[in-house]
C-alpha cells in the first residue's frame, strides 16, 4: 500500500481533486495526509471529500511523517521547492505541470531528483487520453505518411468573466506566462510525443500573445484593480527538424479544444468533447480524398485493458497517469514522464516566451 500525502488542496480550480479520484480507484493507494498553506483548507477539504484515512496536517514535515509519496498540486512558482523538499523527506513525487515558470528551477529540482532513488514524475496526463492514444497507433502504423501539418487549440473560459479576480495564474512572477504554459504544456508534450518519429524534434518557435484583460480586481480588496501580467492568449508556430508547421492557440479566455493532423494519407482531428472518437478522412497516399470525414470511436483496445479504469472525459487520464506513478514506485516502472521531460516543455515555453518579447523566429534548444 502506498501512503499518499496530498499539497495543494486547491480552490480555484483543485486539480488535487482529480488525483484523489485517481488515487481512490487504486486499491493500492490511500490518502493519508493533506495540507494546504492556507490553514482550515486541508480539514474542510478531507470533509468534503470523506477522505477517512486522512489526516490535515499543519505542516509540511507532518505531511512527509505520514506518507510514502506526494501528489504536489500547487501554484507553479512552488512546485521545485516542494519537488525537493518532499525528495529530501525520501518521498516519491508526482509534481503538477508546468514544472516551473523559470528553466533554473527546473534544474535545481532535477539535480535533486538525480541524488534520490524516489520517483519523481512531472503531470503532463494528456498521453492517456484515448483519442490521442488511437492517433499516435494510426501514425505508427504509418496510416498519415509523412505529416504535412498539424494545428492544435486548447483553453479554457473561466477568464473570460471580468469579475474573475487576479490569481496567482495571471501573475508572471508565480506562474510564468499564462495560457502559453497553462495549456501549451500538455499541448508541445503531445505533439511531440505523437509526432517526433515522423516529424524530428521542434527546432524553431515563433510567438505573438496578448493579455485581452489588462486589470483585474485584487483578491481581498473589492473595488481595486491591479495589472495582469501574463498572457491571455498566445499563438505560435513550431517548425520541426523535418519542416512541419505546428501551429498552436492557447487562450484562457475561450477556446476549443482540438488537435488536426494532416498528412500525404488524410486528415485526423481529435475533438476535446468527444475524447472517445477521432474524425478520419484517410486516403490513398498517392490519390486524392475520396472519401467524407467520418466520426470513428476510439477502440476499447485504446484505453480499455484496466478494469477499474474511468471511462469519463478527463478522468481517465488523471487514472492512467496516477497508475503509471504507482507502478514506477511498486515495480520500478520507468515513467516517460520524467522531470527530464518537464524541462524540456519548459524549455520549449520559454523560447516561446523569449519570441514573442523580442518579436523573433528562435532555434529550440534540443531535447
Ligand atoms: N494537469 C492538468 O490538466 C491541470 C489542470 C489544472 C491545473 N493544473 C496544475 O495544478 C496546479 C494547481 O492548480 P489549481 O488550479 O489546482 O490551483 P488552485 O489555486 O485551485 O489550488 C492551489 C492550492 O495550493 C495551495 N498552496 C499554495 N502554495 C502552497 C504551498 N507552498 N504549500 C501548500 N499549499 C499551497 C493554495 O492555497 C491552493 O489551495 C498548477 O500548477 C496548475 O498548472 C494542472
Amino acid at each position: 500500500m502506498v501512503r499518499i500525502g496530498i499539497i495543494g488542496c486547491g480552490s480555484l480550480i483543485g486539480i488535487a481533486r482529480n488525483h484523489i479520484a485517481a488515487y481512490q480507484r487504486c486499491s493500492d493507494a490511500q490518502i493519508t495526509a493533506c495540507y494546504d498553506l492556507i490553514e482550515g483548507r486541508a480539514a474542510g477539504y478531507i470533509d468534503k471529500l470523506g477522505l477517512k484515512d486522512a489526516r490535515a496536517c499543519a505542516s509540511l514535515e507532518e505531511l512527509f511523517s505520514l506518507c510514502d509519496a506526494v501528489s504536489v498540486c500547487t501554484p507553479n512558482c512552488t512546485h521545485t521547492e516542494l519537488t525537493v523538499a518532499a525528495l529530501k523527506a525520501g518521498k516519491h513525487v508526482l509534481c503538477e505541470k508546468p514544472f516551473a515558470p523559470t528553466l533554473e528551477e527546473c534544474d535545481q529540482a532535477i539535480r535533486y531528483a538525480k541524488l534520490s532513488d524516489k520517483v519523481s514524475m512531472i503531470g503532463l496526463c494528456y498521453r492517456d487520453i484515448p483519442g490521442f492514444v488511437y492517433m499516435k497507433q494510426l501514425i505508427d502504423e504509418g496510416k498519415m505518411g509523412k505529416i504535412f501539418f498539424v494545428r492544435e487549440e486548447q483553453g479554457g473560459d473561466r477568464f473570460a468573466n471580468p469579475a474573475v479576480q487576479l490569481e496567482w495564474r495571471t501573475q508572471a512572477d508565480l506562474s510564468g506566462p499564462g495560457a502559453l504554459a497553462d495549456f501549451g504544456s500538455h499541448m508541445m508534450d503531445i505533439c511531440d510525443y505523437l509526432l517526433r518519429d515522423s516529424c524530428g524534434p521542434i527546432a524553431e518557435i515563433t510567438c505573438m500573445q496578448s493579455t485581452c484583460m489588462e486589470e483585474r480586481e485584487i483578491i481581498g480588496k473589492p473595488g481595486r484593480l491591479g495589472p495582469v501580467t501574463n498572457d491571455d492568449v498566445a499563438c505560435w508556430i513550431c517548425r520541426t527538424e523535418g519542416g512541419t508547421l505546428y501551429n498552436f492557440t492557447a487562450s484562457r479566455i475561450g477556446a476549443t479544444f482540438m488537435l488536426e493532423i494532416v498528412g500525404e494519407g488524410g486528415k485526423m482531428i481529435f475533438h476535446g468533447d468527444r475524447p472517445f472518437e477521432l474524425t478520419l478522412q484517410l486516403k490513398d497516399k498517392n490519390g486524392p480524398y475520396t472519401e467524407k470525414p467520418q466520426a470513428v470511436p476510439v477502440p476499447e483496445s485504446c484505453y480499455g485493458g484496466d478494469e477499474n479504469a474511468p471511462r469519463t472525459p478527463f478522468a481517465i487520464n488523471f487514472y492512467y497517469e496516477i497508475r503509471q506513478f504507482l507502478d514506477a514506485i511498486q515495480h520500478g516502472r520507468d515513467t516517460l514522464l520524467t522531470l527530464e521531460r518537464g524541462r524540456y516543455i519548459q524549455s520549449l515555453i520559454q523560447t516561446a516566451q523569449d519570441s514573442a518579447d523580442l518579436g523573433e523566429i528562435l532555434e529550440a534548444d534540443p531535447e
